[in-house]
């Protein structure tokens, strides 16, 4: 009993300690525990008693926000039984054949989904419809050798099993992308656009190496393009989209940005099944709540302090800031630590996922902020796929513009190596 107070007291603690943070006034807080709300509790399937948050599916990868970005955190790769985590997502398209049909759904949607399974693989389904596939992981060990000593990277080896609605075409690509953290996002929607295209150099006119190009994406919501800021693409320009786009994609919840059902229309069950009472899964009024939670969840500063500081000096002796450039500016003057230039950047062979989003090529992607690793509870991992454990890891898979900043790292001194790690650590 007294060991459950004092869990409610610390809730309330933390409770109270964001809303005065924020300086949320009682609407907004509202707003805010409304969007909570739906980002933590589980969707059933239509028709349902409690049909404010019925009409999951009929395809979906998982139930709940959380249950892919575990304390709003980075996704695990492994679930307890040891398999394929839900966080993993495999997302499928098909080369442009060039007609106009596939032109106009490049403007729109940015690739091309395959026409049987879709854009995106589900691994779960309601009752009495078939789930789409399920993934298999496996990884190719590969030996490096500096400081006298040998390291491994693992090269990805995922693949789909149980297809239940046929092979997949034979020119159909497949990307697998874990979940990614959720904290800062409102800090990167407050970012001016102009902090962010003043770092644009696409053809590196100033020799360095290092491009950095703007992803310039159709929004479903203005109906033109704008600047791509999330996902690990930038292939969509506001928060607002992404949720609806995971509501949509992930758990099969429409909205006014998504209407209809997830299913192709060679997915009989997918098309039959029954649907919700009300028109739309996720109103718009609740489509903001949860917009609202994640652009105010508590987000922070990195651990300054001696580290901190011997840290960022090897850090930038690498010219790891070539990409991971330590701050952006906010609308209001005040500096965000991103730790990235949320840029797109060719990352070389090794990284490529065979996929373009809009303008970003099949080895682009956004420089990961590398924040938010202070506040992991579980075992996450790193990179688009999930393929790194450790920081070394995925430093050692940066190539393409990347690549001489991984010469830099390996060619650091043992002392000025572990600096570094301890220094990303406290991000
Ligand atoms: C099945 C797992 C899964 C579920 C469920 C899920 N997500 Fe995600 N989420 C992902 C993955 C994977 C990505 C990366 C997508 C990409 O880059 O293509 C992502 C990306 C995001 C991003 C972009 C982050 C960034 O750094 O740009 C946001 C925001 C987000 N999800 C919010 C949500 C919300 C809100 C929900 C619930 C409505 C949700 N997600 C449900 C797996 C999931
Ligand atoms: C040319 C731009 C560029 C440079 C230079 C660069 N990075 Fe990156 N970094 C990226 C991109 C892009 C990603 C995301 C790649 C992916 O997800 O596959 C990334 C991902 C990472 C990640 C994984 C973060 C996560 O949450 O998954 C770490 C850690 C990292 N970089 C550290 C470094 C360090 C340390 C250096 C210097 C030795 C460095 N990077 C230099 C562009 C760069």
């Amino acid at each position: 009993m007294k060991q459950k107070s004092s869990l409610i007291l610390l809730i309330l603690l933390f409770v109270t300690n964001l809303y005065s943070s924020n300086k949320m006034n009682d609407e907004e807080y509202d707003k805010f525990i409304l969007g909570r709300s739906f980002f933590t509790i589980p969707w059933v399937e239509a028709p349902s008693a409690t049909t404010a948050r019925d009409g999951l599916g009929p395809l979906f990868n998982a139930n709940t926000c959380i249950g892919c970005h575990p304390n709003l955190g980075r996704g695990t790769l492994y679930n307890t039984s040891n398999n394929a985590s839900k966080s993993l997502i495999p997302k499928l398209s098909i080369k442009s054949n060039n007609t106009n049909l596939h032109k106009g759904i490049l403007a729109h949607e940015g690739s091309i989904a395959n026409p049987i399974y879709g854009g995106q693989i589900a691994i779960s389904s309601i009752n009495n419809v078939p789930y789409e596939a399920k993934v298999n992981i496996d990884f190719k060990k590969i030996k490096l050798l500096f400081d006298e000593e040998e390291h491994f990277i693992y090269k990805p080896k995922y693949s789909l099993i149980n297809l239940n609605y046929g092979e997949l075409h034979k020119d159909t690509n497949i990307t697998y992308r874990l979940a990614p953290t959720l904290y800062g996002l409102g800090l990167i929607s407050q970012v001016d656009e102009n902090e962010i295209l003043k770092n644009v150099d696409e053809y590196d006119v100033n020799h360095d190496g290092i491009s950095g190009k703007a992803n310039f994406v159709y929004s479903k919501i203005t109906q033109k393009k704008e600047l791509g800021r999330y996902t690990y693409k930038a292939s969509v320009a506001f928060l607002k989209e992404q949720v609806a786009n995971a509501a949509f994609n992930d758990m099969g919840l429409s909205s006014s940005i998504h209407q209809g059902e997830n299913c192709t229309s060679f997915q009989k069950e997918c098309n039959d099944a029954p649907k919700s009472k009300d028109a739309l899964d996720i109103t718009d009024e609740r489509l903001d709540a949860i917009t609202f939670y994640l652009e105010n969840l508590p987000s922070y500063d990195p651990t300054k302090g001696k580290l901190y500081e011997k840290g960022i000096a090897v850090f930038s002796k690498a010219s790891c800031t070539s990409c991971h450039i330590p701050s952006l500016k906010n609308k209001s003057g005040e500096e965000i630590y991103t730790f990235s230039d949320l840029l797109l950047h060719d990352m070389g062979e090794g990284l490529s996922d065979g996929r373009s989003e809009f303008m970003a090529l099949e080895s682009e992607f956004r420089t990961a902020p590398l924040w938010g690793f202070k506040t992991e509870k579980k075992e996450y991992r790193l990179l688009h796929d999930g393929r790194a454990k450790t920081f070394e890891e995925a430093i050692l898979w940066h190539g393409g513009e990347a690549n001489s900043a991984k010469e830099s790292y390996i060619a650091l001194n043992k002392k000025d190596k572990k600096l570094l790690l301890e220094f990303l650590k406290g991000l």
